[in-house]
């Protein structure tokens, strides 16, 4: 059975759809026949702007190398990695430099897909968020991807870092929600956050990512209700999963990884766009939460059982 989505006509925004989930939900609605932009704060490899200063500004939001990912295990488990630099998670590109599709309307970019626009914009960056909605002439859906931690284990690491966690996972979506909410009226759109399952239980060793998540659920949530009936709010939970910054995220042993998964693997960024593709689209559904995690993550008394079926 081939589901499909034809949401030709429509225009769709991801933030963070450079790479990584955000990349694979924008693939996906562009093949569903929307028109799609992305930001993020440095344009994609192969884009003629992806040499400017900011693309070397040190500046990325994602994990350091070796660092255990948003939505992760313990520090001392398998999965866990080194702690990360005091710095930010996340941060503006270097003064000075260049803002490739700073046009409102931004610029179709040779390293994503055809049909696919690129803006270059920080999600936490007010006037940033003002500017790239402002270059939209309309909006169907909003995904409120961009988001991640280091590694941040809270005692060892500096409050600024803490706070810059909560405003890139929370605050951020927020900002560009409440920016998006005409345009999203007057098409009856839809938003999804992506939240992760860091805000659906502990997450040692990046507290402020998952209580910040926790927050991001709980915001989507009231704005379904406040936002009801013209635009519906869901949010997709994402369990551990398969980016090309998996193996920095997760650690090389992809097997041992699986094994920790009901379902015997990590997501893919398709099966979040799945997920988003149905959430967006018309319906009923508002104010809910789809959980992508394949189920989980095995019980550890299962294992202390020693379970036959959850043996790698
Ligand atoms: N990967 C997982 O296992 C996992 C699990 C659960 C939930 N999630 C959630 O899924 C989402 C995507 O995660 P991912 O692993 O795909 O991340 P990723 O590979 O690190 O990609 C993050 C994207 O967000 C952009 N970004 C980061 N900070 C930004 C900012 N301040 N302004 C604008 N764009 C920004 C990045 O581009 P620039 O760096 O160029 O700005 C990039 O395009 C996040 O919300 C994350 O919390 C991921």
């Amino acid at each position: 059975m081939t589901v499909t989505y034809d949401y030709a006509g429509r225009t769709v925004l991801v933030t963070g759809g450079t790479k990584g989930i955000g990349a694979g939900i924008a693939a996906a609605f562009a093949a569903a026949g929307a028109q799609v932009v992305v930001c993020a704060r440095i344009p994609p490899p192969g884009s003629p702007a992806s040499g400017s200063p900011a693309s070397g500004s040190g500046a990325s939001g994602s994990p350091p190398p070796g660092s255990p990912p948003p939505g992760t295990p313990a520090s001392g488990s398998p999965l866990s990695g080194s702690p990360p630099p005091e710095s930010p998670p996340s941060g503006s590109p270097a003064p000075g430099s260049a803002r490739a599709g700073s046009a409102p309307g931004g610029s179709e970019s040779p390293g994503l897909a055809p049909g696919i626009r690129f803006v270059q914009a920080d999600v936490r960056d007010p006037e940033d968020v003002e500017r790239l909605v402002r270059g939209l002439d309309r909006l169907d859906v909003l995904v409120n991807n961009a988001g991640g931690s280091p590694y941040a284990p809270l005692a060892d690491t500096s409050p600024r870092l803490h706070a810059r966690v909560v405003e890139l996972n929370l605050v951020a979506p927020l900002l560009v929600a409440r920016q998006a909410y005409p345009l999203l009226r007057e098409a009856g759109g839809a938003i999804v956050m992506i939240g992760s399952a860091s805000g659906t239980r502990p997450s040692p060793g990046t507290s402020a990512y998952g209580a910040a998540k926790a927050g991001l659920h709980h915001l989507a949530r009231c704005l379904a209700a406040e936002w009801a009936p013209e635009v519906r709010v869901n949010t997709v939970v994402v369990g551990l999963a398969a980016t090309e910054n998996a193996a920095s995220h997760y650690g090389p042993d992809q097997a041992a990884v699986a094994a920790a998964i009901p379902a015997g693997r990590m997501a893919t960024p398709a099966d979040v766009a799945t997920a988003c593709l149905w959430l967006a689209a018309p319906g009923y559904v508002t104010g809910a939460e789809v959980h992508v995690h394949g189920g989980g993550e095995v019980p550890a008394w299962s294992r202390l059982a020693g379970h036959p079926a959850q043996d790698p």
